[in-house]
């Protein structure tokens, strides 16, 4: 994989309808030609309709940042992947920490991924460690990760997957608390391998692998270069156009 992915997770930072548009607009104007980077935007839900239609014509997709286990009927508050693309989602992020720290489990992280490939999403798969041990604990944590939301999945699913590799510890923090692209570089060879053990070899060298937490312009470079990721997920950073065009311009 050659091309660039900088995603941009809103998480609940951007948090009215006038702010969401205001950046959707900063970005459509500032992101106008070919990059050499793939941009993705996930806004909070209320939201993603109107920032999908400011984007449309633009080379920004924009996508959910999370999804329903089910497909529809009587579950109070959910939205399905049918109905997230109906309203403009090209994506969606699927497990990431913050909702698995709220109990979403692996069964479920399974089901919302099967789900969105069901209705044409992009999974946007969430993996980290919680904490990192003398003894190699994250290895463990993250194969387990990857083995039970991938193992005897239908092949078409892989087409559209990315991976984020997103470690719990360094989500949050400043540019110089995240993660250190020796240690990344480490865990992305570790990523490919297990993807290699469980997929078809081919098609798992193909899958986009991102790193996500604390990226800011500081430290995008360097992640990247020795890292040995495909691109970013970015939090709070992204949330600024300053910062997310910082980091752009940083990988670029
Ligand atoms: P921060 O970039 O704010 O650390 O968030 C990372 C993340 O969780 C993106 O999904």
């Amino acid at each position: 994989v050659k091309k660039r992915i900088v995603a941009g997770n809103w998480k609940m930072f951007v948090a009215s309808r006038e702010d969401a548009r205001a950046l959707a607009l900063a970005l459509r104007k500032k992101l106008r030609g070919a990059s050499g980077v793939d941009v993705y935007v996930a806004p909070p839900a209320p939201f993603l309709f109107e920032v999908a239609n400011i984007l449309e014509s633009s080379p920004i997709r924009v996508g959910a940042q999370a999804l329903s286990q089910w497909e529809g009927g009587a579950h109070t508050g959910e939205a399905s992947a049918a109905m997230l693309k109906n309203a403009g989602a090209l994506f969606s992020i699927v497990g990431h920490s913050e909702r698995r720290e709220g109990g979403e489990s692996e069964t479920v992280v399974r089901a919302e991924l099967e789900r969105a490939v069901a209705a044409g999403l992009a999974p946007i798969l969430c993996v980290g460690e919680r904490s990192r041990g003398e003894g190699g604990e994250q290895f463990s944590a993250i194969e387990e990760q990857l083995a039970s939301a991938l193992k005897n999945i239908p092949k078409n699913t892989l087409k559209k997957l990315i991976i984020a590799y997103e470690p719990v510890w360094a989500i949050g923090k400043g540019a110089q608390d995240a993660m250190k692209p020796a240690d990344l570089e480490e865990m992305v060879i570790f990523i490919r391998k297990v993807l290699a053990d469980l997929l078809d070899r081919t098609e798992a060298l193909r899958i986009p692998v991102l790193y996500g937490g604390s990226v800011e312009a500081q430290n995008a470079s360097a992640l990247i270069k020795e890292g040995g990721v495909n691109g970013f997920l970015v939090g709070r950073a992204s949330t600024s156009l300053d910062s997310f065009l910082a980091i752009l311009a940083a990988i670029r």
